[in-house]
Formats: C-alpha cells, structure tokens, sequence
C-alpha cells in the first residue's frame, strides 16, 4: 500500500467490518519502535521523553507510552486531567498551556510539573504557591528569537509567535522569581514542528546560551518538532545524527561550564504520525467534465483530517480495489465546501492536486496514511454534523 502500512488488505475490511467506517487505527508496535528511537539517545546526564499528548490523546496510546517510560506534556490543564486518568502519575506531567484553569493549584498540588510560558503567567504561578517551598520550583518557557516549523503556522519561535516569554525579558523574570522565592529549575523552547536537522543544533546552541541566566537550572527542554516523512520526498529527522549532536554539545557545555544537564525533550508527531492509519469508503464519484477533474469523494474529511485543508500537508492514500487501472484523482470530504480537500499541492491548501490512484468504485475501502498526529485531535469536529471517526490500537 505504502510505506506506513502496518494493515494489510484483509485487516482492514475485518476492522471496517467491526467497526465501520471511517475509523482510525492505530499501531502500537510502530509507536513503540519510534519511542524507542529517542530513548536510546544516551544523554550524559540523564533524558526524559515526554509525549506531546496534544499530536494524539486516545488513551490507550497514553497507556502504550507509559508502560516504555515516556513521560508527558500536557498543553492544557485537561490534557493534564486526561493523562491522570489514563493511569499517568501527576508527577509525571509537564504542563505547557496557553491558559491558565482553575484547576492549576490542585494539579501542582498533585504534582503536575508547571512551565510558565508568559511573564503573567509566572507572576500568577508565584502568587500561588510562592514562598512555599515544596512548590518553589518552576520552569519558563522561553521564546528564542528564532522559530522553525513545516509551514508558517506550526513555527512557533521568534517575532511573529506568542509563544514564550521574549528571551530579552530575563530581567523581568529575575523579579518575579525574586519576589516571589521561585526557582527555575528548567529551561523550554520549543520553536516549531517539522524542523530540518541542522535546525536542532542552532536551537540547542541558543537554549545553551539562555540557560547561562538561570544558575539553578539543571533540565533543559528542547519541546518537540521531529520531522517525521509520510509521503515519498519528504525528509524525516535521523535521531541516530540529531542524538548523537545534542549528546556532544551537552558534553561540551559541562566540560566548559562545569554545568550537567538533564535532556527533556517532547516529541508528538515524531511518535505517532506514521502509527494512525484512516480506514474510509468512497462515498461518491463525480467529475467535471472532459477539461475538469475526478473527485473521489470520501465519507470522511476535515472533520477527520484537518491538515491537507489547513497546510497543504499531503498524506499518503490508497485505494483498496482489487482492479489493476490506475486513474488521476482528486480525493475531497464529505463536507459541504470546496476546502475539504484531502490532496493540494504541497503547502498550498487552495490548489488542487491529481493523485495516481488505483480507479475506484463506489463503496471500495481507501486507507489514509500519516494521521496518528494531529489528525484524530485536530480537526474541524462537528463540522455538517458528521460524528467523529471511532480510533482502534491494534
Ligand atoms: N512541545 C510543545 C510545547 C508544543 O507546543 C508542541 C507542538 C510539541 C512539543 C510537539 O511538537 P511535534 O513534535 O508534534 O512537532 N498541528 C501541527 C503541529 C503543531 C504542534 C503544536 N505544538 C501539525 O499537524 O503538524
């Protein structure tokens, strides 16, 4: 079918039997064979991997990850929750959020590691259980400068992001932490998905720089953005390189300043993009004429799957017929609008891009490759009303 394909033929009508469709299936051996990937980079002093739950929160992935040490970060206090009833201790927890709820002091309460990522924050947090010493503890995150992600839309570092106290507020930071008796313990920037290798090297080299301010800091939090490839021609993240380069460049940095830091870094794409498969039927064949197109229409979408209609990011499909011809089709959703479209050109969700595909009936099974991440989670939910697609681990 394609390169990420963990199902074949027969499992897929078995499952669509079962379950109907559309239907997310996911594959907990290819999630954990990715997880172990990153947990084999052998940082000097020490690494936590923790799930961005936000790529993908069905709990029986969270339960999956936990069994192999991956810990989490939550981007909201109900991911948070979520994590905690999927058996998650809340020490386990790294909460980097947007918005503050009012269940912030029982989770810090419980446990739940925070990470301020504005000043306000910082000052709330400190309001909050400064002066406590249990509590005094606390992260920052910072905004670098500098960004990198897969479109405009997922950079999520420098000018243009909101994301993270600005690195030229440190002074500001000191004043806080001093009023209120905090200490920084660990030091995040995160600046985007889907960032080229050579990335993760100016990023850590400028993290490095930042954490010079923080005396008490011994964690450093690179967040995530490990490019993963779903469809042929694009580049995926070689952890054995990017591994071997943060290893070093930790080494040195204790070598020169006698500082020893734990890793923490939080991959979600790079775990689970490639473990989710989208099982769906083709609803209806219709075409514009002899100068037009063939759409194949699915009985799934962008209330399914967000990203081609939000990015242009192009996800690997196959029709399961048992017909040899092969056709150029346009694959749309089920909802009423000329943006439901599941194959642009790349990066540009308002153009139209024919796929070779196998030719279609109507009712024949198509599978959807590359939606274990921000697929089931990121969607135009409840969109025409259309129910949300059932998710299975296999
Ligand atoms: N840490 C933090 C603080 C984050 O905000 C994110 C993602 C991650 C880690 C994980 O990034 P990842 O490894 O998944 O790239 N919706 C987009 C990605 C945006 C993610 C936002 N934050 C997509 O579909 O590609």
């Amino acid at each position: 079918m394609f390169k990420t394909n963990f199902l074949d033929k027969e499992t897929a009508v078995q499952l669509a039997n079962n379950y109907g469709t559309p239907l997310f299936v996911y594959s907990s051996k290819t999630i954990i064979e990715s997880a172990q990937a990153m947990l084999s980079i052998s940082a000097p002093f020490g690494l936590t991997i923790r799930y961005a739950m936000k790529a993908n929160p069905y709990p029986e992935i969270l339960k999956t990850l936990q069994k192999i040490t991956i810990k989490i970060d939550a981007s909201s206090g109900y991911e948070a929750e979520l994590a905690i009833a999927a058996g998650y201790q809340p020490e386990d927890i790294l909460l980097t959020s947007q918005q503050i709820r009012d269940n912030l002091k029982s989770l810090v309460e419980q446990g739940v590691q925070y990470n301020a990522t504005s000043l306000h924050q910082l000052e709330t947090y400190g309001k909050l259980f400064g002066g406590v010493k249990q509590f005094s503890n606390i992260s920052v995150r910072i905004n670098p400068g500098v960004g990198s992600g897969h479109s405009a839309k997922t950079n999520v570092g420098g000018l243009t992001s909101s994301f993270g106290i600005w690195h030229e507020y440190i002074d500001e930071i000191y004043k806080l932490i001093d009023r209120h008796n905090l200490k920084i313990c660990r030091l995040h920037t995160h600046i985007g998905s889907g960032a080229d290798p050579q990335v993760w090297q100016q990023s850590l080299a400028i993290s490095l720089e930042l954490l010079k301010h923080f005396e008490n800091a011994t964690t450093i939090n690179l967040g995530g953005g490990f490019k993963v490839a779903r469809v042929d021609g694009e580049k995926e993240a070689d952890m054995k390189v990017i591994g071997k380069m943060l290893v070093d460049e930790l080494q040195d940095f204790t070598n020169s300043y006698g500082r020893k830091l734990h890793l923490e870094l939080e991959p979600g794409t790079f775990l689970v993009a490639n473990a989710g498969l989208l099982v769906a039927k083709v609803e209806d064949l219709v075409d514009t004429g002899k100068d037009g197109y063939k759409f194949i229409k699915l009985n799934t979408g962008m209330n399914d799957i967000l990203r081609p209609s939000l990015y242009g990011a192009q996800h690997p499909i196959a029709v399961l017929s048992d017909m040899d011809e092969i056709g150029e089709y346009v694959v749309v959703g089920h909802n009423c609008e000329s943006g439901d479209l599941l194959t642009p050109v790349p990066g540009d969700p308002e153009v139209l891009q024919v796929r070779k595909l196998t030719v279609p009936a109507i009712g024949d099974l198509v599978v959807i490759g590359g939606v274990g991440a921000y697929c089931a989670s990121m969607s135009a939910h409840g969109y025409n009303s259309y129910p949300n697609a059932k998710e299975v681990l296999v």
